[in-house]
């Protein structure tokens, strides 16, 4: 039994000696040192040795267990220093290099001028709602006063998806969705994307952006309409900006009117953008048709209300002096950067 203990401590040593790795290391504690390891295998025969032995083999035993324990803490710090002398090595990096630069993104000009024209509004008291892009002819165009056979609706010609459900041509119906739910007072504006077959070019996209606005209360009038228009086009091109209103045809208002801005390159004088003119036009307007009124439940001799709609495509193009709108969908970065 003593040489089978000299013996467990010669190959421990050996062994321990030539490990290589923390995880060899292990290994050789459980081999020699575990519950079901080489020198307990030794001690559970104690009970066949005379009284007289029993004593000095357990002492030899006790000491073959310190000096293997010894040696795998030993050979442990070794192997772990030399694995960090290693990893010291292998991970040096060089300080000087140039760190890279995360790339930062950047609003595009849509958002930009939404939500500037957002606060406007917002700090004009008004609400922002949204609604259906896939919409019922019924909102999109009977509600608005634009009847089956109403010649109106020839300039918004669209992408039908049954006959009663369409891609709607404008946010106007948001004024209709918005009176039925909602009773006076009214202050609404509505941005969103609409549809029209049309081809693309400079000027004209199947798919662009409309904001449009509705105001129903007591005693609303065209100058309200003006004040609140004019306010509107003051904060997004400044102060000197000066508009002018056209009268125009809208199935749903009455009077109508178109809004005109004053050049903001040449400042009224007459250029290329304006062609000449001095004029943007910029929106179409008016009174909400009494009838309108009434459709949705609201009473014409007690309440009025005036309505827009803009595109917002034409406000970014203005605003950034860009010509052609299909610049704002190619989403080249090299041309979104600039704003
Ligand atoms: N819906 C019209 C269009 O798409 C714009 C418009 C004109 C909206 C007059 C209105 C309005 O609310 O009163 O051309």
């Amino acid at each position: 039994m003593k040489q089978a203990l000299e013996q467990i401590q010669k190959s421990a040593d050996e062994l321990i000696a030539a490990a290589q790795s923390v995880a060899q290391v292990e290994e050789l504690r459980v081999r020699f040192l575990g519950k079901k390891g080489e020198l307990t295998a030794i001690l559970k025969q104690m009970g066949k040795l005379s009284p007289e032995e029993r004593p000095v083999v357990g002492a030899l035993a006790n000491e073959v267990r310190e000096a293997i324990t010894q040696d795998i803490t030993a050979r442990t710090k070794e192997l772990q220093e030399a694995q960090l002398q290693q990893r010291l090595l292998e991970e040096t990096m060089d300080v000087t290099l140039p760190g890279e630069r995360p790339v930062q993104g950047k609003r595009h000009p849509f958002e930009k001028v939404l939500r500037e024209l957002k606060e406007i509004f917002l700090g004009m008291g008004f609400d922002v709602v949204s609604g259906p892009e896939v919409e019922l002819d019924h909102y999109n165009f009977e509600m608005l006063n634009m009847p089956k056979s109403h010649p109106a609706r020839d300039t918004q010609d669209t992408f039908y998806i049954t006959e009663n459900v369409l891609l709607r041509t404008q946010t106007s119906p948001m004024q209709i969705r918005t009176m039925e739910k909602t009773k006076p007072p009214i202050r609404i504006i509505c941005p969103g994307r609409v549809y029209r077959s049309d081809a693309v070019d400079a000027t004209h996209s199947p798919i662009f952006h409309q904001i449009e606005g509705l105001v129903v209360d007591e005693n609303v009038t065209f100058s309200d309409l003006k004040g609140t228009l004019e306010m509107f086009i003051k904060k997004l091109y400044g102060e000197g900006t000066r508009v002018r209103f056209r009268p125009h045809h809208f199935p749903y208002t009455e009077p109508s009117a178109e809004m005109d801005m004053s050049c903001f390159k040449c400042g009224g004088k007459g250029c290329s953008l304006c062609k000449g003119e001095g004029w943007i036009e910029i929106l179409g307007c008016g009174m909400v048709h009494p009838k309108v009124l009434e459709n949705c439940g609201i009473d014409p001799e007690k309440y009025s209300g005036f309505a827009f709609g803009v595109g917002l495509e034409r406000i970014v193009m203005m605003r950034y002096g860009i010509d052609d709108m299909r610049l704002l969908y190619e989403n080249d970065l090299r041309f979104l950067k600039q704003f």
